[in-house]
């Protein structure tokens, strides 16, 4: 029997999650039985899109369950096996986040071979979110020689590979983040222009002074008013990503929509929502992309690490309160 915590979830958040929303529990874990293998994890995930499952409405993955652990990302180690497809030691990937360990069967856990990056890469850039950057970027921004290319939340885990993505292949990059210390890493990766749109008034007009010809591509992982001020700027025939609007997810009560929405037709621009789930098979030829653009320097990371299962809700939180400079992780091994 080995002892491992995990985190509930104890109550529905209204607006911005609290400590009472979550609870810390042990569970026992007994020797897997056949077919199922034992896992000890060493680094687990939080993502906005956990906020959204964390309300009891209708959505593209189901709410989380009242009392039930959480779930989401988590490399681990196989600690024991009664599987014959895996042996303690072996390094593998699940939804089995929030927890310290688990048992499962065996089908539900991937073997990572991490080809020398970190494990916990698989979390961030080489993982779920560099290929949200990849496929918004490539397949639904459909980007092209010439673009100027908008990215907000530039500082974060799908933002920065944006940024990077679009500066390996030669465009303009104009990024929009808050604080003086996340604009300091976007001039290091690279960004051409940036934005403190902490310390901005009005918007459209920090983006048309950085872009005094307008933008080509919005990659939008904010909404509200960043997204007007791209509407704002976008050339004609621009294209628009839509990833996440992470000013909204802790809204009572929905804002209203852009008001300027109808600057779509007259510039016959193309706005295009996607999930990453649905693109999964672009995942190898975006590892091979990411591996030639770290090899040649062109593609680099951060991470910000809270220690511990007991952190998660707060590192959690903390996505909103913009505490994470890249990808935001829980360690735990
Ligand atoms: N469609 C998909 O398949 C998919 C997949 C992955 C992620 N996403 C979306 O992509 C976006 C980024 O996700 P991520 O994992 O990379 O998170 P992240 O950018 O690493 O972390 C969240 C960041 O959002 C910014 N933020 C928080 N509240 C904000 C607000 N009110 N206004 C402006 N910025 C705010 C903060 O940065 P600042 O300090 O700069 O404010 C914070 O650091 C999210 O919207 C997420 O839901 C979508």
């Amino acid at each position: 029997m080995t002892a491992a915590r995990e985190i509930r979830l104890k109550s529905r958040p209204s607006g911005l999650p609290v400590a009472d929303n979550f609870e810390l529990a042990t569970v026992d874990l007994p020797a897997p039985a056949a077919g199922e293998v034992q896992v000890k994890n060493l680094w687990m995930t939080v993502d906005p899109y956990m906020r959204g499952r964390m309300n009891d409405a209708k959505s593209y993955v189901p709410p989380f369950q009242l009392g039930k652990a959480l779930e989401g990302g988590a490399v681990g180690e196989v600690t024991a096996s009664g599987d014959g497809g895996f042996k303690p030691g072996d390094l593998v990937q699940s939804n089995f986040g929030w927890r310290e360990g688990f048992n499962a069967p065996a089908a539900q856990v991937q073997k990572l071979d991490t080809n020398g990056l970190p494990a916990q890469a698989f979390l961030g850039a080489a993982g779920m979110p560099g290929l949200t950057a990849y496929v918004g970027l490539l397949k639904i921004a459909a980007l092209k020689e010439g673009d100027v290319v908008f990215v907000s939340g530039a500082a974060g885990a799908v933002g920065s590979m944006v940024a990077q993505i679009a500066k390996a292949k030669g465009h303009t990059v104009i990024g929009s983040a808050g604080g003086p210390e996340k604009i300091a890493f976007l001039k290091e990766i690279g960004v051409d222009h940036t934005i403190d749109y902490k310390a901005e008034k009005d918007l459209t007009a920090a983006l048309l002074r950085a872009a005094p010809d307008g933008i080509d591509v919005y990659f939008d992982n904010v909404g509200g008013d960043h997204l007007v001020a791209a509407l704002n700027a976008a050339r004609p025939f621009g294209r628009f990503a839509l990833c996440g609007a992470i000013s909204m997810y802790n809204a009572t009560e929905l804002p209203p929509g852009p008001p300027n929405l109808m600057l779509m037709v007259g510039k016959q621009l193309r706005m295009e929502g996607f999930i990453v789930s649905s693109s999964w098979d672009m995942m190898p030829a975006f590892h091979r992309d990411l591996s030639a653009w770290v090899k040649e320097g062109k593609v680099k990371w951060k991470e910000t690490v809270f220690e511990g299962i007991e952190k998660a809700p707060d590192a959690f939180v903390g996505l909103f309160k913009g505490e994470n400079l890249g990808k935001m992780l829980v360690k735990l091994g």
